[in-house]
């Protein structure tokens, strides 16, 4: 078997899916090998050129003209004709929106709607999401345990996304059907039956963000970025074209949140499975910020993105073809032990875990970073306050919807004694 170059494929390379099996339950221990022997390597069965080095990774993040993000919201999996008929039924038709956008018309846009993200702007979501937190863990706390992720880690960052983009609250439950359809119709490999279930959610999502899109463009005045859009679509029609509101309303429903809910999904995984990092942050709060980072790190929520060679072009010595697509491997990455020291330790006092690719690098950089960083900062502080003594349940696995980019267990079961509870000793 040869690569789309001519060069052999290696038997490891040929074997290699993202789909299923170890890179599933572990994508950078699964692609140990591909770092220490083969970096960068043709996949047969993905069709993409697989990075897994940090400075490669980096490097291909860095450079988005040779590397175009244009295939970034491809679906990896084609369309069945009878799927396709469905979508057209709902008259889909997610085009670019910003991170899959080339230049320039791409930094242009993200000039125009960066004014919600800096800073000052976002401090004023940090009350709601400390209020909600602690509305949900009074909820909780007497009851001696819990399902994280369907209790807490669903909900708040859906409802702070909401707030955020100035929809109004929509069903939890049917967000969550059309998020996860999302995902699974453009980075999962679904069977031709499955779908055409997939499709309808798809479909409707579609018809639901344009719905809430025209309400917004019929009163723009309301509070929220999307609503922004709205004005800077009015002012500037060339750049925050139609085709993007349209696109990107849909897009960011799902990305605003899913992708925060499943980093601070992970990061309670990661620290209640090293239970000193928990203890330690427990004991001394102001540790929680670089917890974050490590955890960021070690469990970001996108595994892996994708990039399209616009010229023939070198990645760690190895030529990628004009038109070659590149699957490159944050989570690899973000374990290489050629830039980390102790690669696979939770280390909560890492220094520069900051460095690490989970959201990205350079020009497309994620704009919500530091809205999903605050979050997940609120929600360790109030739950390492209120219940330090939480433990995992036994018996568990961690349990991913099948996909190649998103990862977050879709349950945390965690107990406690109620008894033992901080505030009934100290009220
Ligand atoms: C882009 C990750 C949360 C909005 C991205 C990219 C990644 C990413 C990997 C692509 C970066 C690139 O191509 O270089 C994450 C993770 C999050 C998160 C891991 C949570 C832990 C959010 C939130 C929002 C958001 C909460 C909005 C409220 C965006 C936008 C872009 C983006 C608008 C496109 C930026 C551009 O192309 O210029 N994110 N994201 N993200 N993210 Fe996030």
């Amino acid at each position: 078997m040869v690569s789309p170059t001519g060069c052999p494929v290696s038997e490891r390379a040929a074997a290699f899916t993202p789909f299923e099996g170890d890179y599933q339950l572990d994508p950078a221990e699964a692609l140990r090998w591909a770092r220490a022997q083969e970096p960068v390597f043709y996949s047969p069965q993905l069709g993409y050129w697989v990075v897994t080095r940090y400075e490669d990774v980096k490097a291909v993040f860095r450079d988005n003209i040779l590397f175009s993000p244009a295939n970034a919201l491809e679906k990896v999996t084609p369309l069945t004709p009878e799927a396709a008929k469905v979508l057209e039924r709902y008259n889909y038709k997610l085009e670019r929106t910003m991170v899959n956008e080339d230049e320039p018309q791409h930094m242009e846009r993200r000039r125009l709607l960066m004014d919600a993200f800096i800073p000052e702007k976002l401090e004023k979501h940090e009350p709601m999401v400390r209020e909600l937190t602690r509305a949900y863990v009074d909820r909780i706390v007497d009851r001696g345990h819990a399902d994280l992720v369907k209790d807490i880690f669903y909900e708040i960052p859906l409802t702070v996304a909401l707030h955020f983009l100035g929809v109004p609250e929509e069903g939890v439950e049917k967000l969550r059907r059309f998020a996860v359809a999302h995902t699974l119709n453009t980075w999962g490999r679904p069977t031709p039956e499955e779908q055409l279930e997939i499709v309808e959610n798809v479909g409707q999502f579609w018809q639901t963000a344009n719905e809430i899109l025209d309400t917004m463009i019929a009163d723009p005045t309301g509070e929220g970025w999307m609503y922004d859009t709205v004005r800077e679509h009015r002012k500037h029609p060339d750049i925050v074209t139609e085709s993007y509101m349209r696109s990107m309303m849909m897009a960011i429903l799902a990305a605003a949140h899913e992708t925060t809910s499943n980093a601070t999904a992970n990061a309670f995984w990661i620290l209640l499975n090293n239970r000193n990092a928990w203890d330690e942050i427990c004991e001394n709060p102001a540790l929680i910020p670089s917890a974050v980072e490590e955890c960021l790190r070690m469990g970001g929520s996108i595994v892996a993105w994708r990039r399209v060679a616009t010229d023939e072009a070198q990645v760690g010595g190895v030529t990628i073809p004009k038109g070659g697509k590149l699957f490159i491997v944050q989570a690899s990455a973000n374990q290489d032990a050629a830039h980390w020291e102790n690669p696979d330790e939770v280390d909560i006092y890492r220094d520069n875990a900051a460095e690490h690719m989970s959201f990205g690098y350079g020009a497309h950089q994620c704009m919500g970073k530091n809205i999903a960083r605050m979050e997940m900062r609120v929600f360790l502080e109030e739950f390492t306050r209120r219940l330090p003594h939480m433990k995992l349940a036994g018996g568990q696995r961690f349990e991913n919807l099948p996909n190649i980019s998103f990862r977050g267990p879709s349950h945390i079961h965690v107990e406690w004694d109620p008894a033992e509870n901080p505030e009934r000793r100290d009220p």
